[in-house]
């Protein structure tokens, strides 16, 4: 019998008690975030069980890529053997590009390389495989999850962990199974993991900028990619490969990017809010693009604070991707990336400030998830992640649908679920309507 850790519902470490306790694992990971570069290289604290750790990548793009160079680098006695992709070239790809850099630390045969939609269940049925990292489009990342985990997978899983109520409750049917198995599950909220940002919350906690007042959140920046079809490609093929463009895959920008800010936010005020009200719309998008290009949401979080929060992509227009959370006596401005956090007073005078690198922060995370697995401790944090891209969701369906959206509703009573009943490679598939509130219904 493992010594379960006490988590709140969202298991989110709670700074004002309402949310619940901090649990034992969750407070291991903060505290390796918290001295940084000296915990990425002290394994040999954590370390007890050294058996070489075998992973598997389900996902091979850009941050499947970057997430496998990230473990290898901060990772020892660990070796890649299996990789999925939708396609072929991609799994070929990332053995070429990630074997040049580390080819001790990766050994994938030919017949350990799947392709297809169906890939991933082999990386499943394989028990040679230890920990399996995905890096799918969003869509699939809670029925691959929960599988993985039923299949007895420690997890890797990037953000938004859901884009819907249903996701949001596999979500959390993975973390409770994980927790009973005794398997970790670690995310990409590598945030959470920055030396700045742990430092800046953490004075927040201790009360540096008095009373949590009100917080500001933004991620507007330019464009983002549009992928052309090319052709042959079906409708389900081709909705796969442009996933951005599709709501059921990506959650819309306010899930698949600004998901970075929302969890932050939730970090800092100890759980999701309650309730959302949102507006938004599109101005540059592509005609075959299902995806809005603005939002702008007041969420409401316990103890009436109020989270302005907005999320833009369009290109020409000024970039701001901060949080800013202001206090009975000062404010605390948290940059993202590698930009500072800076504490000010009331006269608006910088009275602390804390630098960070976000290239650590995503070593950090993989340095945590082997860590804790070597020390049979395993970190299992889905439900944080869960809820906060459950709030991003929040947002979006309020202002696609014009009302007032509850945490209670999108967790007990919504019937949102974007998955398609049947996904055929070669199938026809129609893009879903752009939403237009007061018509686009809240279910
Ligand atoms: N934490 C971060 O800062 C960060 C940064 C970038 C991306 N991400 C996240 O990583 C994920 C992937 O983003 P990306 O930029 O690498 O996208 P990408 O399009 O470059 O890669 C996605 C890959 O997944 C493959 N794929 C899609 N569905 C699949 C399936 N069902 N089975 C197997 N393979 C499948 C695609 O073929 C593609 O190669 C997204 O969730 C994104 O939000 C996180």
């Amino acid at each position: 019998m493992t010594d379960q850790p006490r988590q709140s519902a969202t298991g989110e470490s709670a700074p004002q008690k309402r949310w619940g306790e901090t649990s034992r694992r969750n407070f291991a990971a903060t505290c390796a975030a918290t001295t940084g570069m000296a915990m990425v290289h002290s394994s040999a604290a954590a370390a007890q069980d050294q058996r070489e750790l075998r992973l598997a990548l389900v996902g091979c793009g850009g941050r499947g890529r970057g997430a496998l160079e990230d473990t290898l680098s901060i990772n020892e006695n660990v070796k890649v053997v299996a990789l999925a992709d939708l396609y072929q070239k991609n799994c070929d790809a990332a053995r070429k590009l990630v074997g040049r850099k580390y080819s001790d630390k990766m050994d994938v045969a030919d017949d350990r390389m799947y392709s297809g939609l169906d890939g991933y269940k082999s990386i499943l049925d394989d028990h040679t495989v230890d920990v399996v990292m995905f890096a799918t489009s969003p869509g699939f990342r809670p029925p691959y999850v929960l599988e993985a985990v039923q299949a007895g997978k420690h997890v890797f899983a990037e953000k938004p962990t859901c884009i819907d109520a249903a996701g949001y409750r596999k979500n959390v049917e993975a973390h409770d199974l994980a927790v009973k198995s005794n398997t970790a599950i670690v995310t990409g909220t590598q945030y959470r993991r920055q030396t700045n940002y742990v430092a800046a919350v953490n004075r927040i906690h201790e009360g540096a900028i008095g009373d949590i007042i009100s917080a500001q959140a933004r991620y507007c920046t330019g464009q983002i990619w549009y992928r052309d079809r090319a052709e042959g490609m079906s409708d389900t093929e081709y909705q796969l490969f442009n996933w951005m463009h599709h709501v059921w895959l990506s959650g819309d920008h306010i899930a698949e990017q600004a998901v970075h800010n929302i969890d932050t936010i939730n970090w800092i005020m100890g759980g999701p809010p309650e309730q959302a009200y949102g507006v938004g719309g599109r101005h540059q998008r592509s005609e075959t693009s299902e995806l809005w290009d603005s939002f702008g949401i007041d969420y409401v979080y316990p103890g009436d604070r109020v989270c302005s929060f907005m999320c833009r992509q369009l290109g020409k227009t000024a970039y701001d991707n901060s949080n800013m959370i202001y206090g009975s006596e000062g404010r605390m401005l948290i940059g993202s990336i590698n930009k500072p956090a800076i504490q000010y007073n009331r006269s608006g005078e910088e009275v602390w400030r804390s630098e960070g690198k976000i290239s650590l922060a995503y070593q950090q995370e993989h340095k945590d998830l082997i860590d804790s697995i070597r020390a049979g401790q395993p970190i299992v944090e889905l439900k944080q992640t869960a809820a906060s891209s459950l709030t991003a969701v929040m947002g979006r369906v309020a202002a696609y649908t014009g009302e007032n959206v509850t945490w209670d509703f999108l967790t007990t009573e919504s019937k949102l679920d974007l998955f398609p009943e049947s996904l055929q490679w070669d199938g026809a598939m129609e893009a879903a309507p752009v939403a237009v509130p007061g018509k686009t219904q809240l279910i």
